[in-house]
């Protein structure tokens, strides 16, 4: 068995402290919001993991395709030492990497899921006993205090979790990745790409109700973690395509209207009768605009690669 070590970053309170503030200012806001990454508690994490799954959910496999096919291009590219994956969830679709970058000395899977990065790290750990493997329980929206370990490093950031950022956060988040790369450093980044509407809403409303269980359990969180008694059952799953924004909008519409208590923040919330809260974007990308986003934050696409349907793209970016 290799190494296997834990760091969590963020302290247990500043987790709660940072969930009060957004459900406070994303309640009292108009229209409601919640903001996406208090999806992932354990359940949540297992949730997500049976949406990949799904026949509707295309990402997950059109991106593992890309992988298979490139990965030993991007190894090529890179010569990475060091892995470092933001938002990681199983790293499943990692080991093709992992595998591939034949010089990789440590992997750091990154994630607010501590359920998530124990499972999957202890896994790697115990397949590959030459790999240091460093997790971290980190925001990565936040400054990200990374180990010490060899270059070359490429992050990488898979899933089109990017679109789940709004566009100011976007940039920030961008910006602050430039700063991890030294010379040499390499970005790879996944983004699901602009496609038929049909296709797109099918991916966020599944006929088997994955999804709406998924989106729905942001309810179950602030339940359990703030005293709150939202009903499940009183909400709608939504999923909406913006053409204009170009995302995919998942939001929950009271079915009637109620209040709901937050006993610990003091907040009695009303909702109309099908009033939505938004809890979720998920924006989908073209290769223009990953291109100047990437050029605004300091970096240059280096490869496009996507699937044979066209469906998803990676992208390998270097620091200029
Ligand atoms: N990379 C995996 C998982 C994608 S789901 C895949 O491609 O299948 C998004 C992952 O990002 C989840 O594991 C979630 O826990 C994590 N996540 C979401 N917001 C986060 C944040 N702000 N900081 C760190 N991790 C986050
Ligand atoms: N990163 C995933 C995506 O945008 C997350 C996701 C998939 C998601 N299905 C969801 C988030 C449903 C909220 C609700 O595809």
């Amino acid at each position: 068995m290799s190494p296997f070590r834990i760091t969590r970053t963020l302290p247990e309170d500043a987790t709660d402290a940072a969930l009060r503030a957004d459900v406070l200012a994303g309640l009292a806001a108009t229209p409601k919001t919640l903001p996406p990454k208090w999806f992932y508690d354990a359940h949540g994490s297992d949730l997500f993991e049976q949406i990949t799954a799904l026949e509707e959910y295309y990402p997950t496999r059109a991106e593992r395709e890309i992988l298979i096919d490139r990965s030993g291009d991007i190894a090529a590219a890179t010569g990475a030492r060091t892995l470092i994956e933001l938002g990681s969830g199983s790293s499943e679709k990692t080991r093709y990497l992992i595998d591939a970058l034949t010089s990789l000395h440590t992997y750091v899977p990154v994630d607010v899921s501590e359920s998530a990065l124990t499972q999957a790290g202890q896994a790697l750990a115990a397949e590959r006993p030459d790999l240091h493997v460093h997790a971290l329980i980190a925001d990565f929206t936040g400054a990200l205090a990374l180990p010490d370990t060899p270059g070359p490093r490429l992050v990488a950031f898979l899933g089109g979790t990017i679109g789940n950022l709004l566009p100011a956060e976007r940039s920030a988040f961008l910006a602050s990745v430039r700063g991890l790369l030294s010379p040499g450093d390499a970005l790879l980044l996944g983004t699901d790409l602009v496609k038929d509407e049909r296709v797109l809403v099918r991916a966020y409303d599944d006929a088997a109700g994955v999804t709406a269980a998924f989106n729905k359990n942001v309810l179950t969180v602030i339940n359990r973690e703030l005293g709150a008694d939202f009903d499940a059952d009183a909400f709608d799953h939504v999923a909406r395509w913006d053409a204009d924004r170009e995302w995919i909008e998942m939001r929950l519409r009271s079915r009637t209207a109620q209040t709901v208590k937050v006993p610990a923040l003091g907040l009695a919330v009303d909702f109309a009768a099908g009033e939505e809260l938004r809890t979720e974007v998920s924006a989908k990308f073209r290769e223009e605009g990953v291109a100047e986003e990437l050029a605004a934050s300091g970096m240059e696409l280096s490869h496009w690669w996507t699937d044979r349907e066209g469906r998803f793209a990676l992208s390998l970016a270097t620091a200029r």
